[in-house]
């Protein structure tokens, strides 16, 4: 006799029901009584007839794959009712092998790739049943536009990615869940196990190292180092289920959503209207994009004579903004410096540190504006920094 599987079954009765068994079973009931009940529920594991094991909750498929189930019962699925007959058919309601799996239970055994995607999909997809939970219906619909869903739809490619590559599919956890794949400290290494496969990447001609690169940028240092997960990972820029890389028109939206004032400021430069042209593409042109690392105003001595002529204007304006940017810089440490040595020789500092925080701040400030490109507006920071600076030190 299998108590535990009982005692599971039982789980399984509405919580509404268990509550008045209870509020029964404590307000009224001797040990006997209570001894009675337990062996109702000890036969109800073997005389199925009984009205409690007429639940759902009754299933033979969990019965001979204990395993399957021990390994996987506190998975989102396993919680919430969805058993091993919602992915792979059958009728679990037949204590026999053969008969749980014959023709007509609609059994379909392991299933194959394109099928995987229509069970998870046509579930998820399904408004009414899913709005109960809160969660969201477009995942389908979304990975059909996916360079995934296109290769495995059209092409019948079955090297992309489909719902179980990315969640798994007995243990499926939530977002939220930190051991679940799609946790985003996990995204990465979720990702890398194809995009990280040499042999398969060279195939299609994409690059192999994108995880190496990520790993070593700012975001993925942060990512990895600080845990901060509202840090950018590959769902961040490329979609979960809509998985594409950002083309040229859309990478400054993607990186604009966390970087909002460069994106602002960028969008008032000579740049912006070359998006659609593929001359320029974005904040990637600057920055790369899995690469991506803190730069400074030096940047500029290389940049600008990456695409433009060593004597063009453009580069003539590169320079100046590059003067502004250092110019303040040095004000600022050379302020900062002063105010230490005075401070140690006991002169009294404070409005002195305050202008020098203001023109901090102001510096700061010239982070995102010079995203503009325009020396016009860094000049009215500079000014700012260097009144601020010039004040009160000797
Ligand atoms: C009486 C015990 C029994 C019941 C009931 C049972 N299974 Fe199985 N199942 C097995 C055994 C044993 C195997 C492995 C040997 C085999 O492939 O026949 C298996 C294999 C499987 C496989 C792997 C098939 C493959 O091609 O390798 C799946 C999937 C599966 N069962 C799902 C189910 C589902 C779903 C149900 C309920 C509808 C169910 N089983 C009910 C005993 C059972
Ligand atoms: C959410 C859908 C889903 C549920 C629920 C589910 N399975 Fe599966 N199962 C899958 C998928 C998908 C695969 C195949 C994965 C692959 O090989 O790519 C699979 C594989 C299997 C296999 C093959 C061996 C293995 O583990 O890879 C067995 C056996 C199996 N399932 C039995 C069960 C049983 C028994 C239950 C209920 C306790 C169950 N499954 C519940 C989706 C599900
Ligand atoms: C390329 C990887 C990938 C594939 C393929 C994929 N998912 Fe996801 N899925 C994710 C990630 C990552 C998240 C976490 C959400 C986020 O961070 O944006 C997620 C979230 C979810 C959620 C939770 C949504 C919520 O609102 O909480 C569901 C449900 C889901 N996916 C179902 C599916 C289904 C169904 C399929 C197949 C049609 C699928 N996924 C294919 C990566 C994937
Ligand atoms: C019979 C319907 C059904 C099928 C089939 C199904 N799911 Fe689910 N799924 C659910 C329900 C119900 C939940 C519970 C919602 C919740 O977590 O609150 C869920 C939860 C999830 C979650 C966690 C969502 C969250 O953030 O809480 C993910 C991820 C997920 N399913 C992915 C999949 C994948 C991948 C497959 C296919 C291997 C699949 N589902 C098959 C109904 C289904
Ligand atoms: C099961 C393996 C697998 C997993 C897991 C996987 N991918 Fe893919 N992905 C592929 C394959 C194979 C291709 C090649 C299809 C093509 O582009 O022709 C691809 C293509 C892509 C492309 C399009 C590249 C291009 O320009 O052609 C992007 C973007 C992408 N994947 C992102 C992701 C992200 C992000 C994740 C993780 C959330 C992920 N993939 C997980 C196998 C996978
Ligand atoms: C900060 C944003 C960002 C992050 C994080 C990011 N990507 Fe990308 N990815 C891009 C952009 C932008 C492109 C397009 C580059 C272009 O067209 O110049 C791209 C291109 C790709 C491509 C197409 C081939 C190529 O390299 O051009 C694949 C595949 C890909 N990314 C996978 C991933 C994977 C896997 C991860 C996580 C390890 C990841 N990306 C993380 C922004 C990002
Ligand atoms: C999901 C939000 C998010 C997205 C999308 C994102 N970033 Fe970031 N980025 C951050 C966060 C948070 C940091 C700060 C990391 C740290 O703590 O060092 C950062 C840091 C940076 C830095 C370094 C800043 C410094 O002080 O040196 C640069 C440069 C950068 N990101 C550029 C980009 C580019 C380019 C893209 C698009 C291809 C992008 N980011 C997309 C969140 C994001
Ligand atoms: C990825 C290539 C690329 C980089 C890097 C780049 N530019 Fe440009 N820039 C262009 C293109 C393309 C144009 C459009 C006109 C043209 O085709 O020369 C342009 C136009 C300009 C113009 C408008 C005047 C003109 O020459 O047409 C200015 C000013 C300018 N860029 C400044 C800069 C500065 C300053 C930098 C360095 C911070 C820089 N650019 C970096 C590609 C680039
Ligand atoms: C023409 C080249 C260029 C382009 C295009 C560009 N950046 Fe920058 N970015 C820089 C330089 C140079 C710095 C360093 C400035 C400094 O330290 O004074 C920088 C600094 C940053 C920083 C560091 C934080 C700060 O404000 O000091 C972030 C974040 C950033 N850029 C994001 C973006 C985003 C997002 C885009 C697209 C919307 C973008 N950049 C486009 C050249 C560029």
């Amino acid at each position: 006799m299998d108590i535990s599987r009982i005692i599971r079954d039982f789980q399984c009765v509405p919580a509404r029901l268990r509550r008045m068994f209870f509020s029964f079973a404590v307000a009224h009931v001797s040990g006997v009584v209570l001894l009675t009940i337990f062996f109702l529920l000890i036969s109800a594991g073997v005389n199925r007839n009984l009205t409690f094991a007429q639940t759902k909750a009754v299933n033979f498929c969990i019965s001979c794959h204990q395993e399957t189930w021990n390994d996987a019962k506190t998975s989102a699925h396993f919680q919430h009712g969805v058993y091993c007959q919602h992915c792979h058919g059958g009728d679990a309601s037949q204590p026999d092998q053969k008969l749980a799996k014959a023709a007509g239970t609609g059994y379909l055994g392991i299933p194959d790739k394109k099928q995987i995607v229509s069970i998870c999909g046509d579930c998820h997809n399904n408004i009414e049943q899913m709005n109960f939970y809160g969660i969201r219906t477009d995942q389908l619909a979304l990975y059909k536009t996916s360079m995934h869903g296109k290769k495995l739809f059209k092409d019948g490619d079955t090297h992309v990615a489909v719902c179980s590559d990315c969640h798994g599919y007995h243990e499926i956890g939530s977002v939220r869940d930190s051991n679940s794949p799609i946790y985003p400290l996990n995204i990465p290494k979720t990702c890398n196990k194809c995009h990280g496969n040499k042999t398969l990447m060279d195939s299609y001609g994409l690059p192999s190292d994108t995880f190496e690169l990520y790993k070593n940028s700012v975001h993925g240092k942060a990512l990895f180092g600080k845990k901060d997960i509202s840090v950018a990972q590959c769902v961040s820029c490329h979609g979960d289920h809509g998985a594409v890389p950002p083309g040229v028109k859309s990478i400054g939206v993607v990186c604009g959503k966390c970087h909002v004032n460069e994106q602002k400021y960028f969008m008032e430069s000579v740049h912006a209207d070359l998006a659609g042209e593929k001359k320029f593409s974005g904040c990637v042109s600057c920055h790369g994009n899995h690469g991506v690392q803190h730069i400074t105003s030096n940047y500029y001595k290389e940049a600008c004579v990456k695409c433009h002529n060593k004597t063009s204007d453009a580069v003539k304006e590169g320079k100046k903004i590059f003067q502004l940017l250092t110019g303040s810089e040095a004000r600022v440490a050379t302020a900062e410096n002063l105010v230490k040595q005075a401070g140690i020789k006991g002169v009294f500092v404070q409005d002195e540190v305050a202008l020098l925080n203001e023109a901090r701040t102001s510096m700061i400030e010239m982070g995102p504006l010079q995203h503009a490109l325009s020396v016009e507006k860094i000049s009215e920071l500079y000014k700012k920094v260097s009144e601020l600076t010039a004040e009160g030190y000797c």
